[in-house]
């Protein structure tokens, strides 16, 4: 199939076939890089531009990696140093960087919609890279990736999500793509971070860690968001820990050989603890390479030209 879109804004909208083409595109490019030579010069000429107004290690760095390894020039903007601080527009901010001539953004911004936003003023293509509450579809991808790399095909898996799905925009991009992929998702927390209208996705909802992961292929724990949290949302971090909390403990309630993931950064001790972060059943690092996978997949798909097809 001929790719079509010039953004990537969210999974709520991607067809199952689009979804397949990116995690078909994935497994190869995830084999060029695990090659010791991991370079080559199919981007040769493009130019990927970062733009984050938020903090990120992986995502950041692994769509600077990605772009790298297809030979596109890959440049991050430091916000905090550039003239944003002196009051400059996101709209004026992109539309410099298009001058530039610059073939895709990669935005992060704590405004949701702000990425569709960007997609109606630019030219160049606009991959969301977290906007708000919203979405975070590279992420999303990434993990239904390291999903069906372990399991294999995963429709009629059950996956539970745990902790902060209120402020989780990976909660929200992962419930979308996973049931257009035919996975029962359950989402898990207090009730004061697992928003009713969560329920319009169609996913089951509990407040009941224990019960919810009997069955469970997959265990997602989700971080924390407390840098987002205006008021006491519950009542100590210890309570929320014992209440949703992974341990290893209760990993055992699944019944089965689960696997663990997280998007990251941790919070260890606090929604996971650190034998099961570190434990032989979390796919944690697995997640950050096939991140780079992924995002190799989406640039070349979005600015490869005429040749974004693998076979
Ligand atoms: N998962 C994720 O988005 O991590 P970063 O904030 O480090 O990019």
């Amino acid at each position: 199939m001929k790719w079509q879109r010039k953004d990537i804004l969210a999974i709520e909208d991607m067809s199952v076939e689009e979804i397949r083409q990116i995690l078909h595109t994935a497994k190869v490019m995830k084999e060029i890089l695990m090659r010791p030579i991991k370079k080559l010069p199919t981007l040769k000429g493009k130019s990927v531009v970062n733009l984050f107004y938020e903090a990120s290690t992986r995502t950041r760095t692994s769509f600077e990696m990605a772009g790298k390894v297809l030979g596109a020039d890959t440049t991050s903007i430091a916000v905090a140093q550039s003239s944003v601080s002196k009051g400059e527009s996101l709209y004026d901010t992109a539309k410099t960087i298009q001058a530039m001539r610059a073939d895709l953004v990669i935005l992060r911004h704590p405004s949701s919609g702000s990425a569709n936003f960007l997609a109606d003023i630019l030219d160049a293509g606009v991959i969301n890279a977290g906007d708000g509450q919203h979405e975070h579809p590279t992420q999303a991808l990434l993990d239904i990736f390291t999903m069906e790399e372990r399991l294999g095909a995963i429709e009629g898996k059950n996956v539970v999500i745990v902790g902060d799905v209120l402020h989780s925009r990976v909660a929200r991009s992962n419930a979308w793509g996973l049931q257009k992929l035919g996975v029962n998702v359950t989402l898990v927390g207090p009730p004061t971070l697992l928003p009713v209208e969560m329920e319009g996705l169609g996913v089951k909802m509990s407040h009941n860690l224990d019960s919810a992961l009997l069955g469970a292929d997959v265990v997602m724990a989700l971080r924390l968001q407390l840098e987002r949290q205006k008021s006491g949302l519950f009542p100590s971090l210890r309570e929320y820990s014992h209440l949703y909390g992974l341990t290893t403990e209760r990993l055992k309630k699944t019944g089965k050989q689960s696997i663990v993931l997280h998007p990251g950064p941790m919070n260890r001790g606090v929604e996971i603890s650190d034998d099961v972060a570190d434990g032989v059943d979390s796919l944690i690092e697995r997640q950050v390479t096939n991140g780079v996978a992924i995002r190799m997949a989406l640039i070349y798909l979005l600015i490869g030209g005429a040749s974004n097809v693998v076979a």
